[in-house]
């Protein structure tokens, strides 16, 4: 019986058409313990077009850009069958998620990499709704620039009246005819890491996405880009932020122009206007002027929708609320080397320009693990005092919990859950969590040449 609502699932959200009818071949031969999964995910070389001179080299989930977008529902398990068709080691992250450890996809430190030919099962429930998404843990400057991002999107138990769109925002470093400018310059990772050259939403160069009339939108933006802050906005059209990072807020609040990091989520609300062809561009507001990344047009909508008035909240996830006066407080400091010379680098990505605790930890996929940032006692609330000592922004994200931003001294706050944190120069910001979820979980900054150039590291909570 479940089995039906899992293949549905699974045909409606682009995946491999063959795969249903495995599921059910497999499920009738072995009554006993049927294995099924809902999903297959492989990671495999392809080409796409992404630049307009020419087709490109990518990696792609399922051999595609954009990739499979992997819909699961809250609460409920998730299996996924993931193949390396890569020819060098991967593992799969699923950020956001509130997931075991031992299934949240960090080489070595969660799991052995899994090799090329090989493959892995990741079961794991999403407690939380909203919008994520996957992509590797290893050799990452390579991986995800070449195309190994792909959206998740978690379902509330109860359907919300929101018709979904998905925006996902990945920069490529292409030259015109689709060849590969270097992926990472060392003076540039050094700084705010190297820009992708050209810009794509859900693959297609400022595309024009088409949207029913009247009806309200979810605008689900995904920052999948190795390095670029998006600052959205859709200028004097009224959209409203109702979800940050995959966390619903409890009152949407007008979208003004909302700084969006290297990983990070936004979930707009908008309702569009009632007329037919109506465009209505979207903008990464970048100085006084604004860069245009897509826009939407209206159509006319496939089913009758009734008038939409509002943009309601979401329901606010299970996240447990720390608690603040028994909370103990650990600091974070991070740092830039800067007296080291990006120029002896010679092209190569490993150097130490980045520190976390005067600690950098660069060599991800080396067996010996560095000692934890932190040691945290199960079931205790933390409050972690973040101070970013260097002149360039980093969007810094924790694996396996989902965060309360309490303060910073460079904003206000309106408390709000995240699972990164885009912390701007000189900023200092509180953040609060109930240790509640045990294993070693990764703590980085999410310009994937900051993190490999040393702002990582890890903490344990035991
Ligand atoms: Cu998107 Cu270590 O994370
Ligand atoms: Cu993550
Ligand atoms: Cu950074």
């Amino acid at each position: 019986m479940k089995r039906r609502t899992l293949i549905k699932t699974a045909a409606a959200g682009l995946i491999g058409a063959n795969l249903p009818t495995l599921t059910l071949a497999m499920s009738s031969a072995n009554k006993a313990g049927s294995e099924h999964y809902d999903y297959i995910l492989t990671a495999e070389s392809a080409t796409a077009r992404i630049a307009s001179g020419g087709d490109s080299d990518i990696l792609g989930f399922n051999g595609q850009f954009p990739a499979p977008v992997i819909r699961a529902k809250q609460g409920k398990l998730l299996r996924i069958k993931f193949i390396n068709k890569l020819d060098e080691a991967t593992t799969i992250h699923w950020h956001g998620i509130r997931i075991l450890n031992s299934m949240d996809g960090v080489p070595n430190l969660t799991q052995p990499p899994i090799p090329p030919g090989d493959s892995f099962l990741y079961e794991f429930i999403c407690p939380d709704a909203g919008t994520f998404w996957y992509h590797p843990h290893m050799n990452s400057v390579e991986q995800l620039g070449k195309g190994l991002v792909g959206a998740l999107i978690v379902e509330e138990d109860t359907p919300q009246d929101y018709h979904d769109v998905i925006l996902g925002l990945k920069d490529w470093r292409l030259k015109n005819d689709g060849s590969y400018l270097p992926l990472s310059i060392p003076r540039e990772a050094f700084r705010d890491g190297t820009l992708g050259t050209v810009a794509t939403v859900n693959g297609m160069q400022k595309p024009t996405i088409e949207v029913p009339a009247g009806e309200r939108l979810r605008l689900r933006f995904l920052n999948m880009d190795n390095t670029r802050v998006f600052n959205l906005s859709m200028r004097s059209n009224a959209a409203y932020i109702i979800a940050i990072d995959g966390s619903p807020i409890a009152a949407p609040l007008p979208l003004d122009a909302h700084p969006t990091g290297a990983g990070m989520r936004l979930d707009a609300g908008f309702i569009c206007p009632d007329e037919i062809g109506v465009e209505i561009p979207i903008f990464d507001m970048k100085g006084r002027f604004g860069v245009e990344i897509c826009r939407l047009k209206t159509v006319a909508p496939k089913t009758k929708t009734t008038k939409k008035v509002g943009i309601p909240a979401l329901p606010i996830n299970p996240i447990p609320a720390p608690n603040l006066s028994a909370a103990e407080s650990l600091s974070f400091v991070f740092e830039w080397a800067g007296a080291l010379s990006p120029s002896d680098a010679k092209g190569q990505v490993d150097h130490s320009f980045w520190l976390i605790n005067r600690r950098a930890w660069s060599d991800h996929s080396h067996q010996h693990l560095p000692e934890p940032l932190a040691t945290l006692s199960l079931g205790k609330s933390y409050i972690f005092e973040l101070h970013n000592a260097t002149p360039h922004h980093h969007p810094i994200h924790l694996h396996g919990l989902i965060f309360t931003v309490l303060e910073s001294d460079k904003k206000d706050i309106t408390p709000f859950h995240t699972d990164t944190i885009l912390l701007e120069k000189n900023e200092r910001a509180k953040i609060a969590f109930v240790a509640d979820n045990p294993g070693k979980w990764m703590f980085h900054c999410h310009v994937i040449e900051h993190m490999k150039t040393g702002l990582m590291g890890y903490i344990t909570i035991a």
